[in-house]
């Protein structure tokens, strides 16, 4: 059985909407694009949403529309999808990495403290924030809500008020995510979100930002439509710009998605419910854990496995592949991408969490339509080839000792575990990371 690692949900709804574009004969810049960012800021909460092509244009432009550029740093996370780090390099800025929460793998506000006091000082007539390193200015703090978990928000905000810092939240997985009842990113003074198919909803390409501040709203919309001014005529631009623009075609079909919403993210959150069946209790396996007072909205199915080297992780990539299951080793720490290391920007980093994480995650298939059977088969295959290979059993029969509940059934479903029992080896992998 084939099971990829995401798949659309579309229906009837989508091509219909779709359709009706096509045959209206106006493709872009019309009623419908307007229609997706109105309905879509009030799912949000938020004043006012503007849709861009791609979740990496929604970041560039907030990168854009804050004034943050050469000679400006902004704090933010290496455990995540490229885009988030580059859109700080378009304008010439450096991202700073401070390092994540072992558990959660987000941005950890103790290491943006940490940074803060160690490396950085108040200039105290200006009131700005200096890395004393570099001279450069920290302009802000762009956390990722990696994997659909939401950041610990009050205390990014938290420091961010203190240091006068603004905050682009990516959200762009986690579209339906909830902090204290809340829509991530909607905390910061600009939020984005993606539409890849890979996304909790897709528009084929897309992305989307939000913001409550009405001056930040225009100039996005502005930048993403060739610096053209509101009011201004078509060959009149006020500012540079760029062809960010959503087509309507591509907005109806969010409009379809997104009355759908709650049925996709149910879906997804259906899916996780059967991978926590079938894997928790499993000492080599670590499950997603859960957060008091955040709602997980699901983008994929993160697993961690031990072995600071990554070869269990990467033999079980490989063989799930070739069984047919779609699985990623989301992600490959930013600052150890190639064109990092080579480039200016190229600095020294001590990331040892980033690093043990990137090491050992491997996410499996996770879409809204996915059947009972398909999560059933992955699960089944992952235990058995868990089972299967010596690495891993010599591991097992490590970490049995390790681990105070020893006997296991061969099937890794002994739910006398508890979820959230911390990983039997997370702390020898940043112990190694370090050495
Ligand atoms: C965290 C994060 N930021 C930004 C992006 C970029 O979105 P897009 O692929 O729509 O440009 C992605 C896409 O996967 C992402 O996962």
């Amino acid at each position: 059985m084939n099971v990829p690692l995401c798949c659309p949900d579309i229906t009837d709804l989508e091509v219909e909407y779709v359709t009706r574009v096509l045959r209206s004969g106006q493709l872009s810049l019309g009623p419908r694009v307007v229609e997706f960012e109105e309905k879509f800021a009030a799912y949000a909460g938020a004043r006012y949403a503007i849709a861009v092509n791609s979740g990496t244009s929604a970041l560039h432009l907030a990168v854009r529309a804050l004034g943050i550029g050469g000679g400006d740093e902004v704090i933010t996370t290496s455990f995540s999808f490229v885009a988030s780090a580059n859109c700080l390099l378009y304008e010439y800025a450096l991202p700073v990495f401070v390092d994540v929460d072992p558990h959660t793998f987000n941005l950890d506000p103790r290491e943006i403290q940490r940074f803060i006091q160690s490396c950085c000082a108040v200039n105290t007539k200006s009131g700005a924030l200096t890395d004393v390193r570099t001279g450069r200015r920290i302009r802000a703090i762009l956390p990722v809500h990696v994997f659909g978990l939401p950041c610990d928000m009050d205390a990014i905000m938290r420091i961010a008020q203190k240091y006068n810092l603004q905050v682009i939240e990516d959200a762009c997985e986690a579209l339906g995510a909830e902090y204290k009842g809340r829509q991530v990113g909607t905390f910061g003074d600009i939020g984005v979100f993606a539409f890849y198919p890979n996304k909790q909803m897709t528009t084929g390409e897309g992305g989307m930002i939000v913001t409550n501040d009405e001056r930040t709203a225009t100039l996005c919309r502005s930048l993403r439509n060739q610096g053209r001014g509101v009011e201004r005529d078509w060959l009149s631009h006020a500012r540079l710009g760029y062809n960010y623009r959503l087509s309507d075609i591509h907005s109806a079909l969010g409009l379809a998605q997104l009355e759908r919403i709650e049925e996709l993210l149910r879906g997804r959150t259906r899916t996780a419910a059967l991978y926590e069946q079938a894997l928790s209790g499993h000492p080599l396996i670590k499950l997603p854990p859960s957060i008091a007072n955040c709602t997980r909205s699901w983008f994929v199915y993160p697993i961690q496995l031990p072995l600071s080297d990554c070869s269990l992780r990467d033999q079980l990539l490989t063989q799930l592949r070739a069984q047919g299951i779609g699985c990623q080793a989301y992600f490959p720490a930013i600052h150890l991408q190639p064109y990092f290391q080579q480039d200016y920007w190229a600095q020294k980093h001590f990331l040892p969490r980033t690093e043990a994480a990137s090491k050992t995650c491997l996410v499996l298939p996770m879409f809204s339509s996915a059947t009972e059977g398909q999560i059933r088969h992955v699960s089944k295959t992952l235990l058995e080839l868990l089972e299967t290979q010596s690495v891993s059993l010599a591991g097992a029969a490590h970490l049995r000792r390790d681990t105070p509940s020893g006997n296991r059934s061969s099937e890794g479903r002994d739910h006398a575990h508890s979820r959230m029992q911390p990983h039997v080896t997370t702390d020898k992998l940043i112990a190694d990371a370090q050495s």
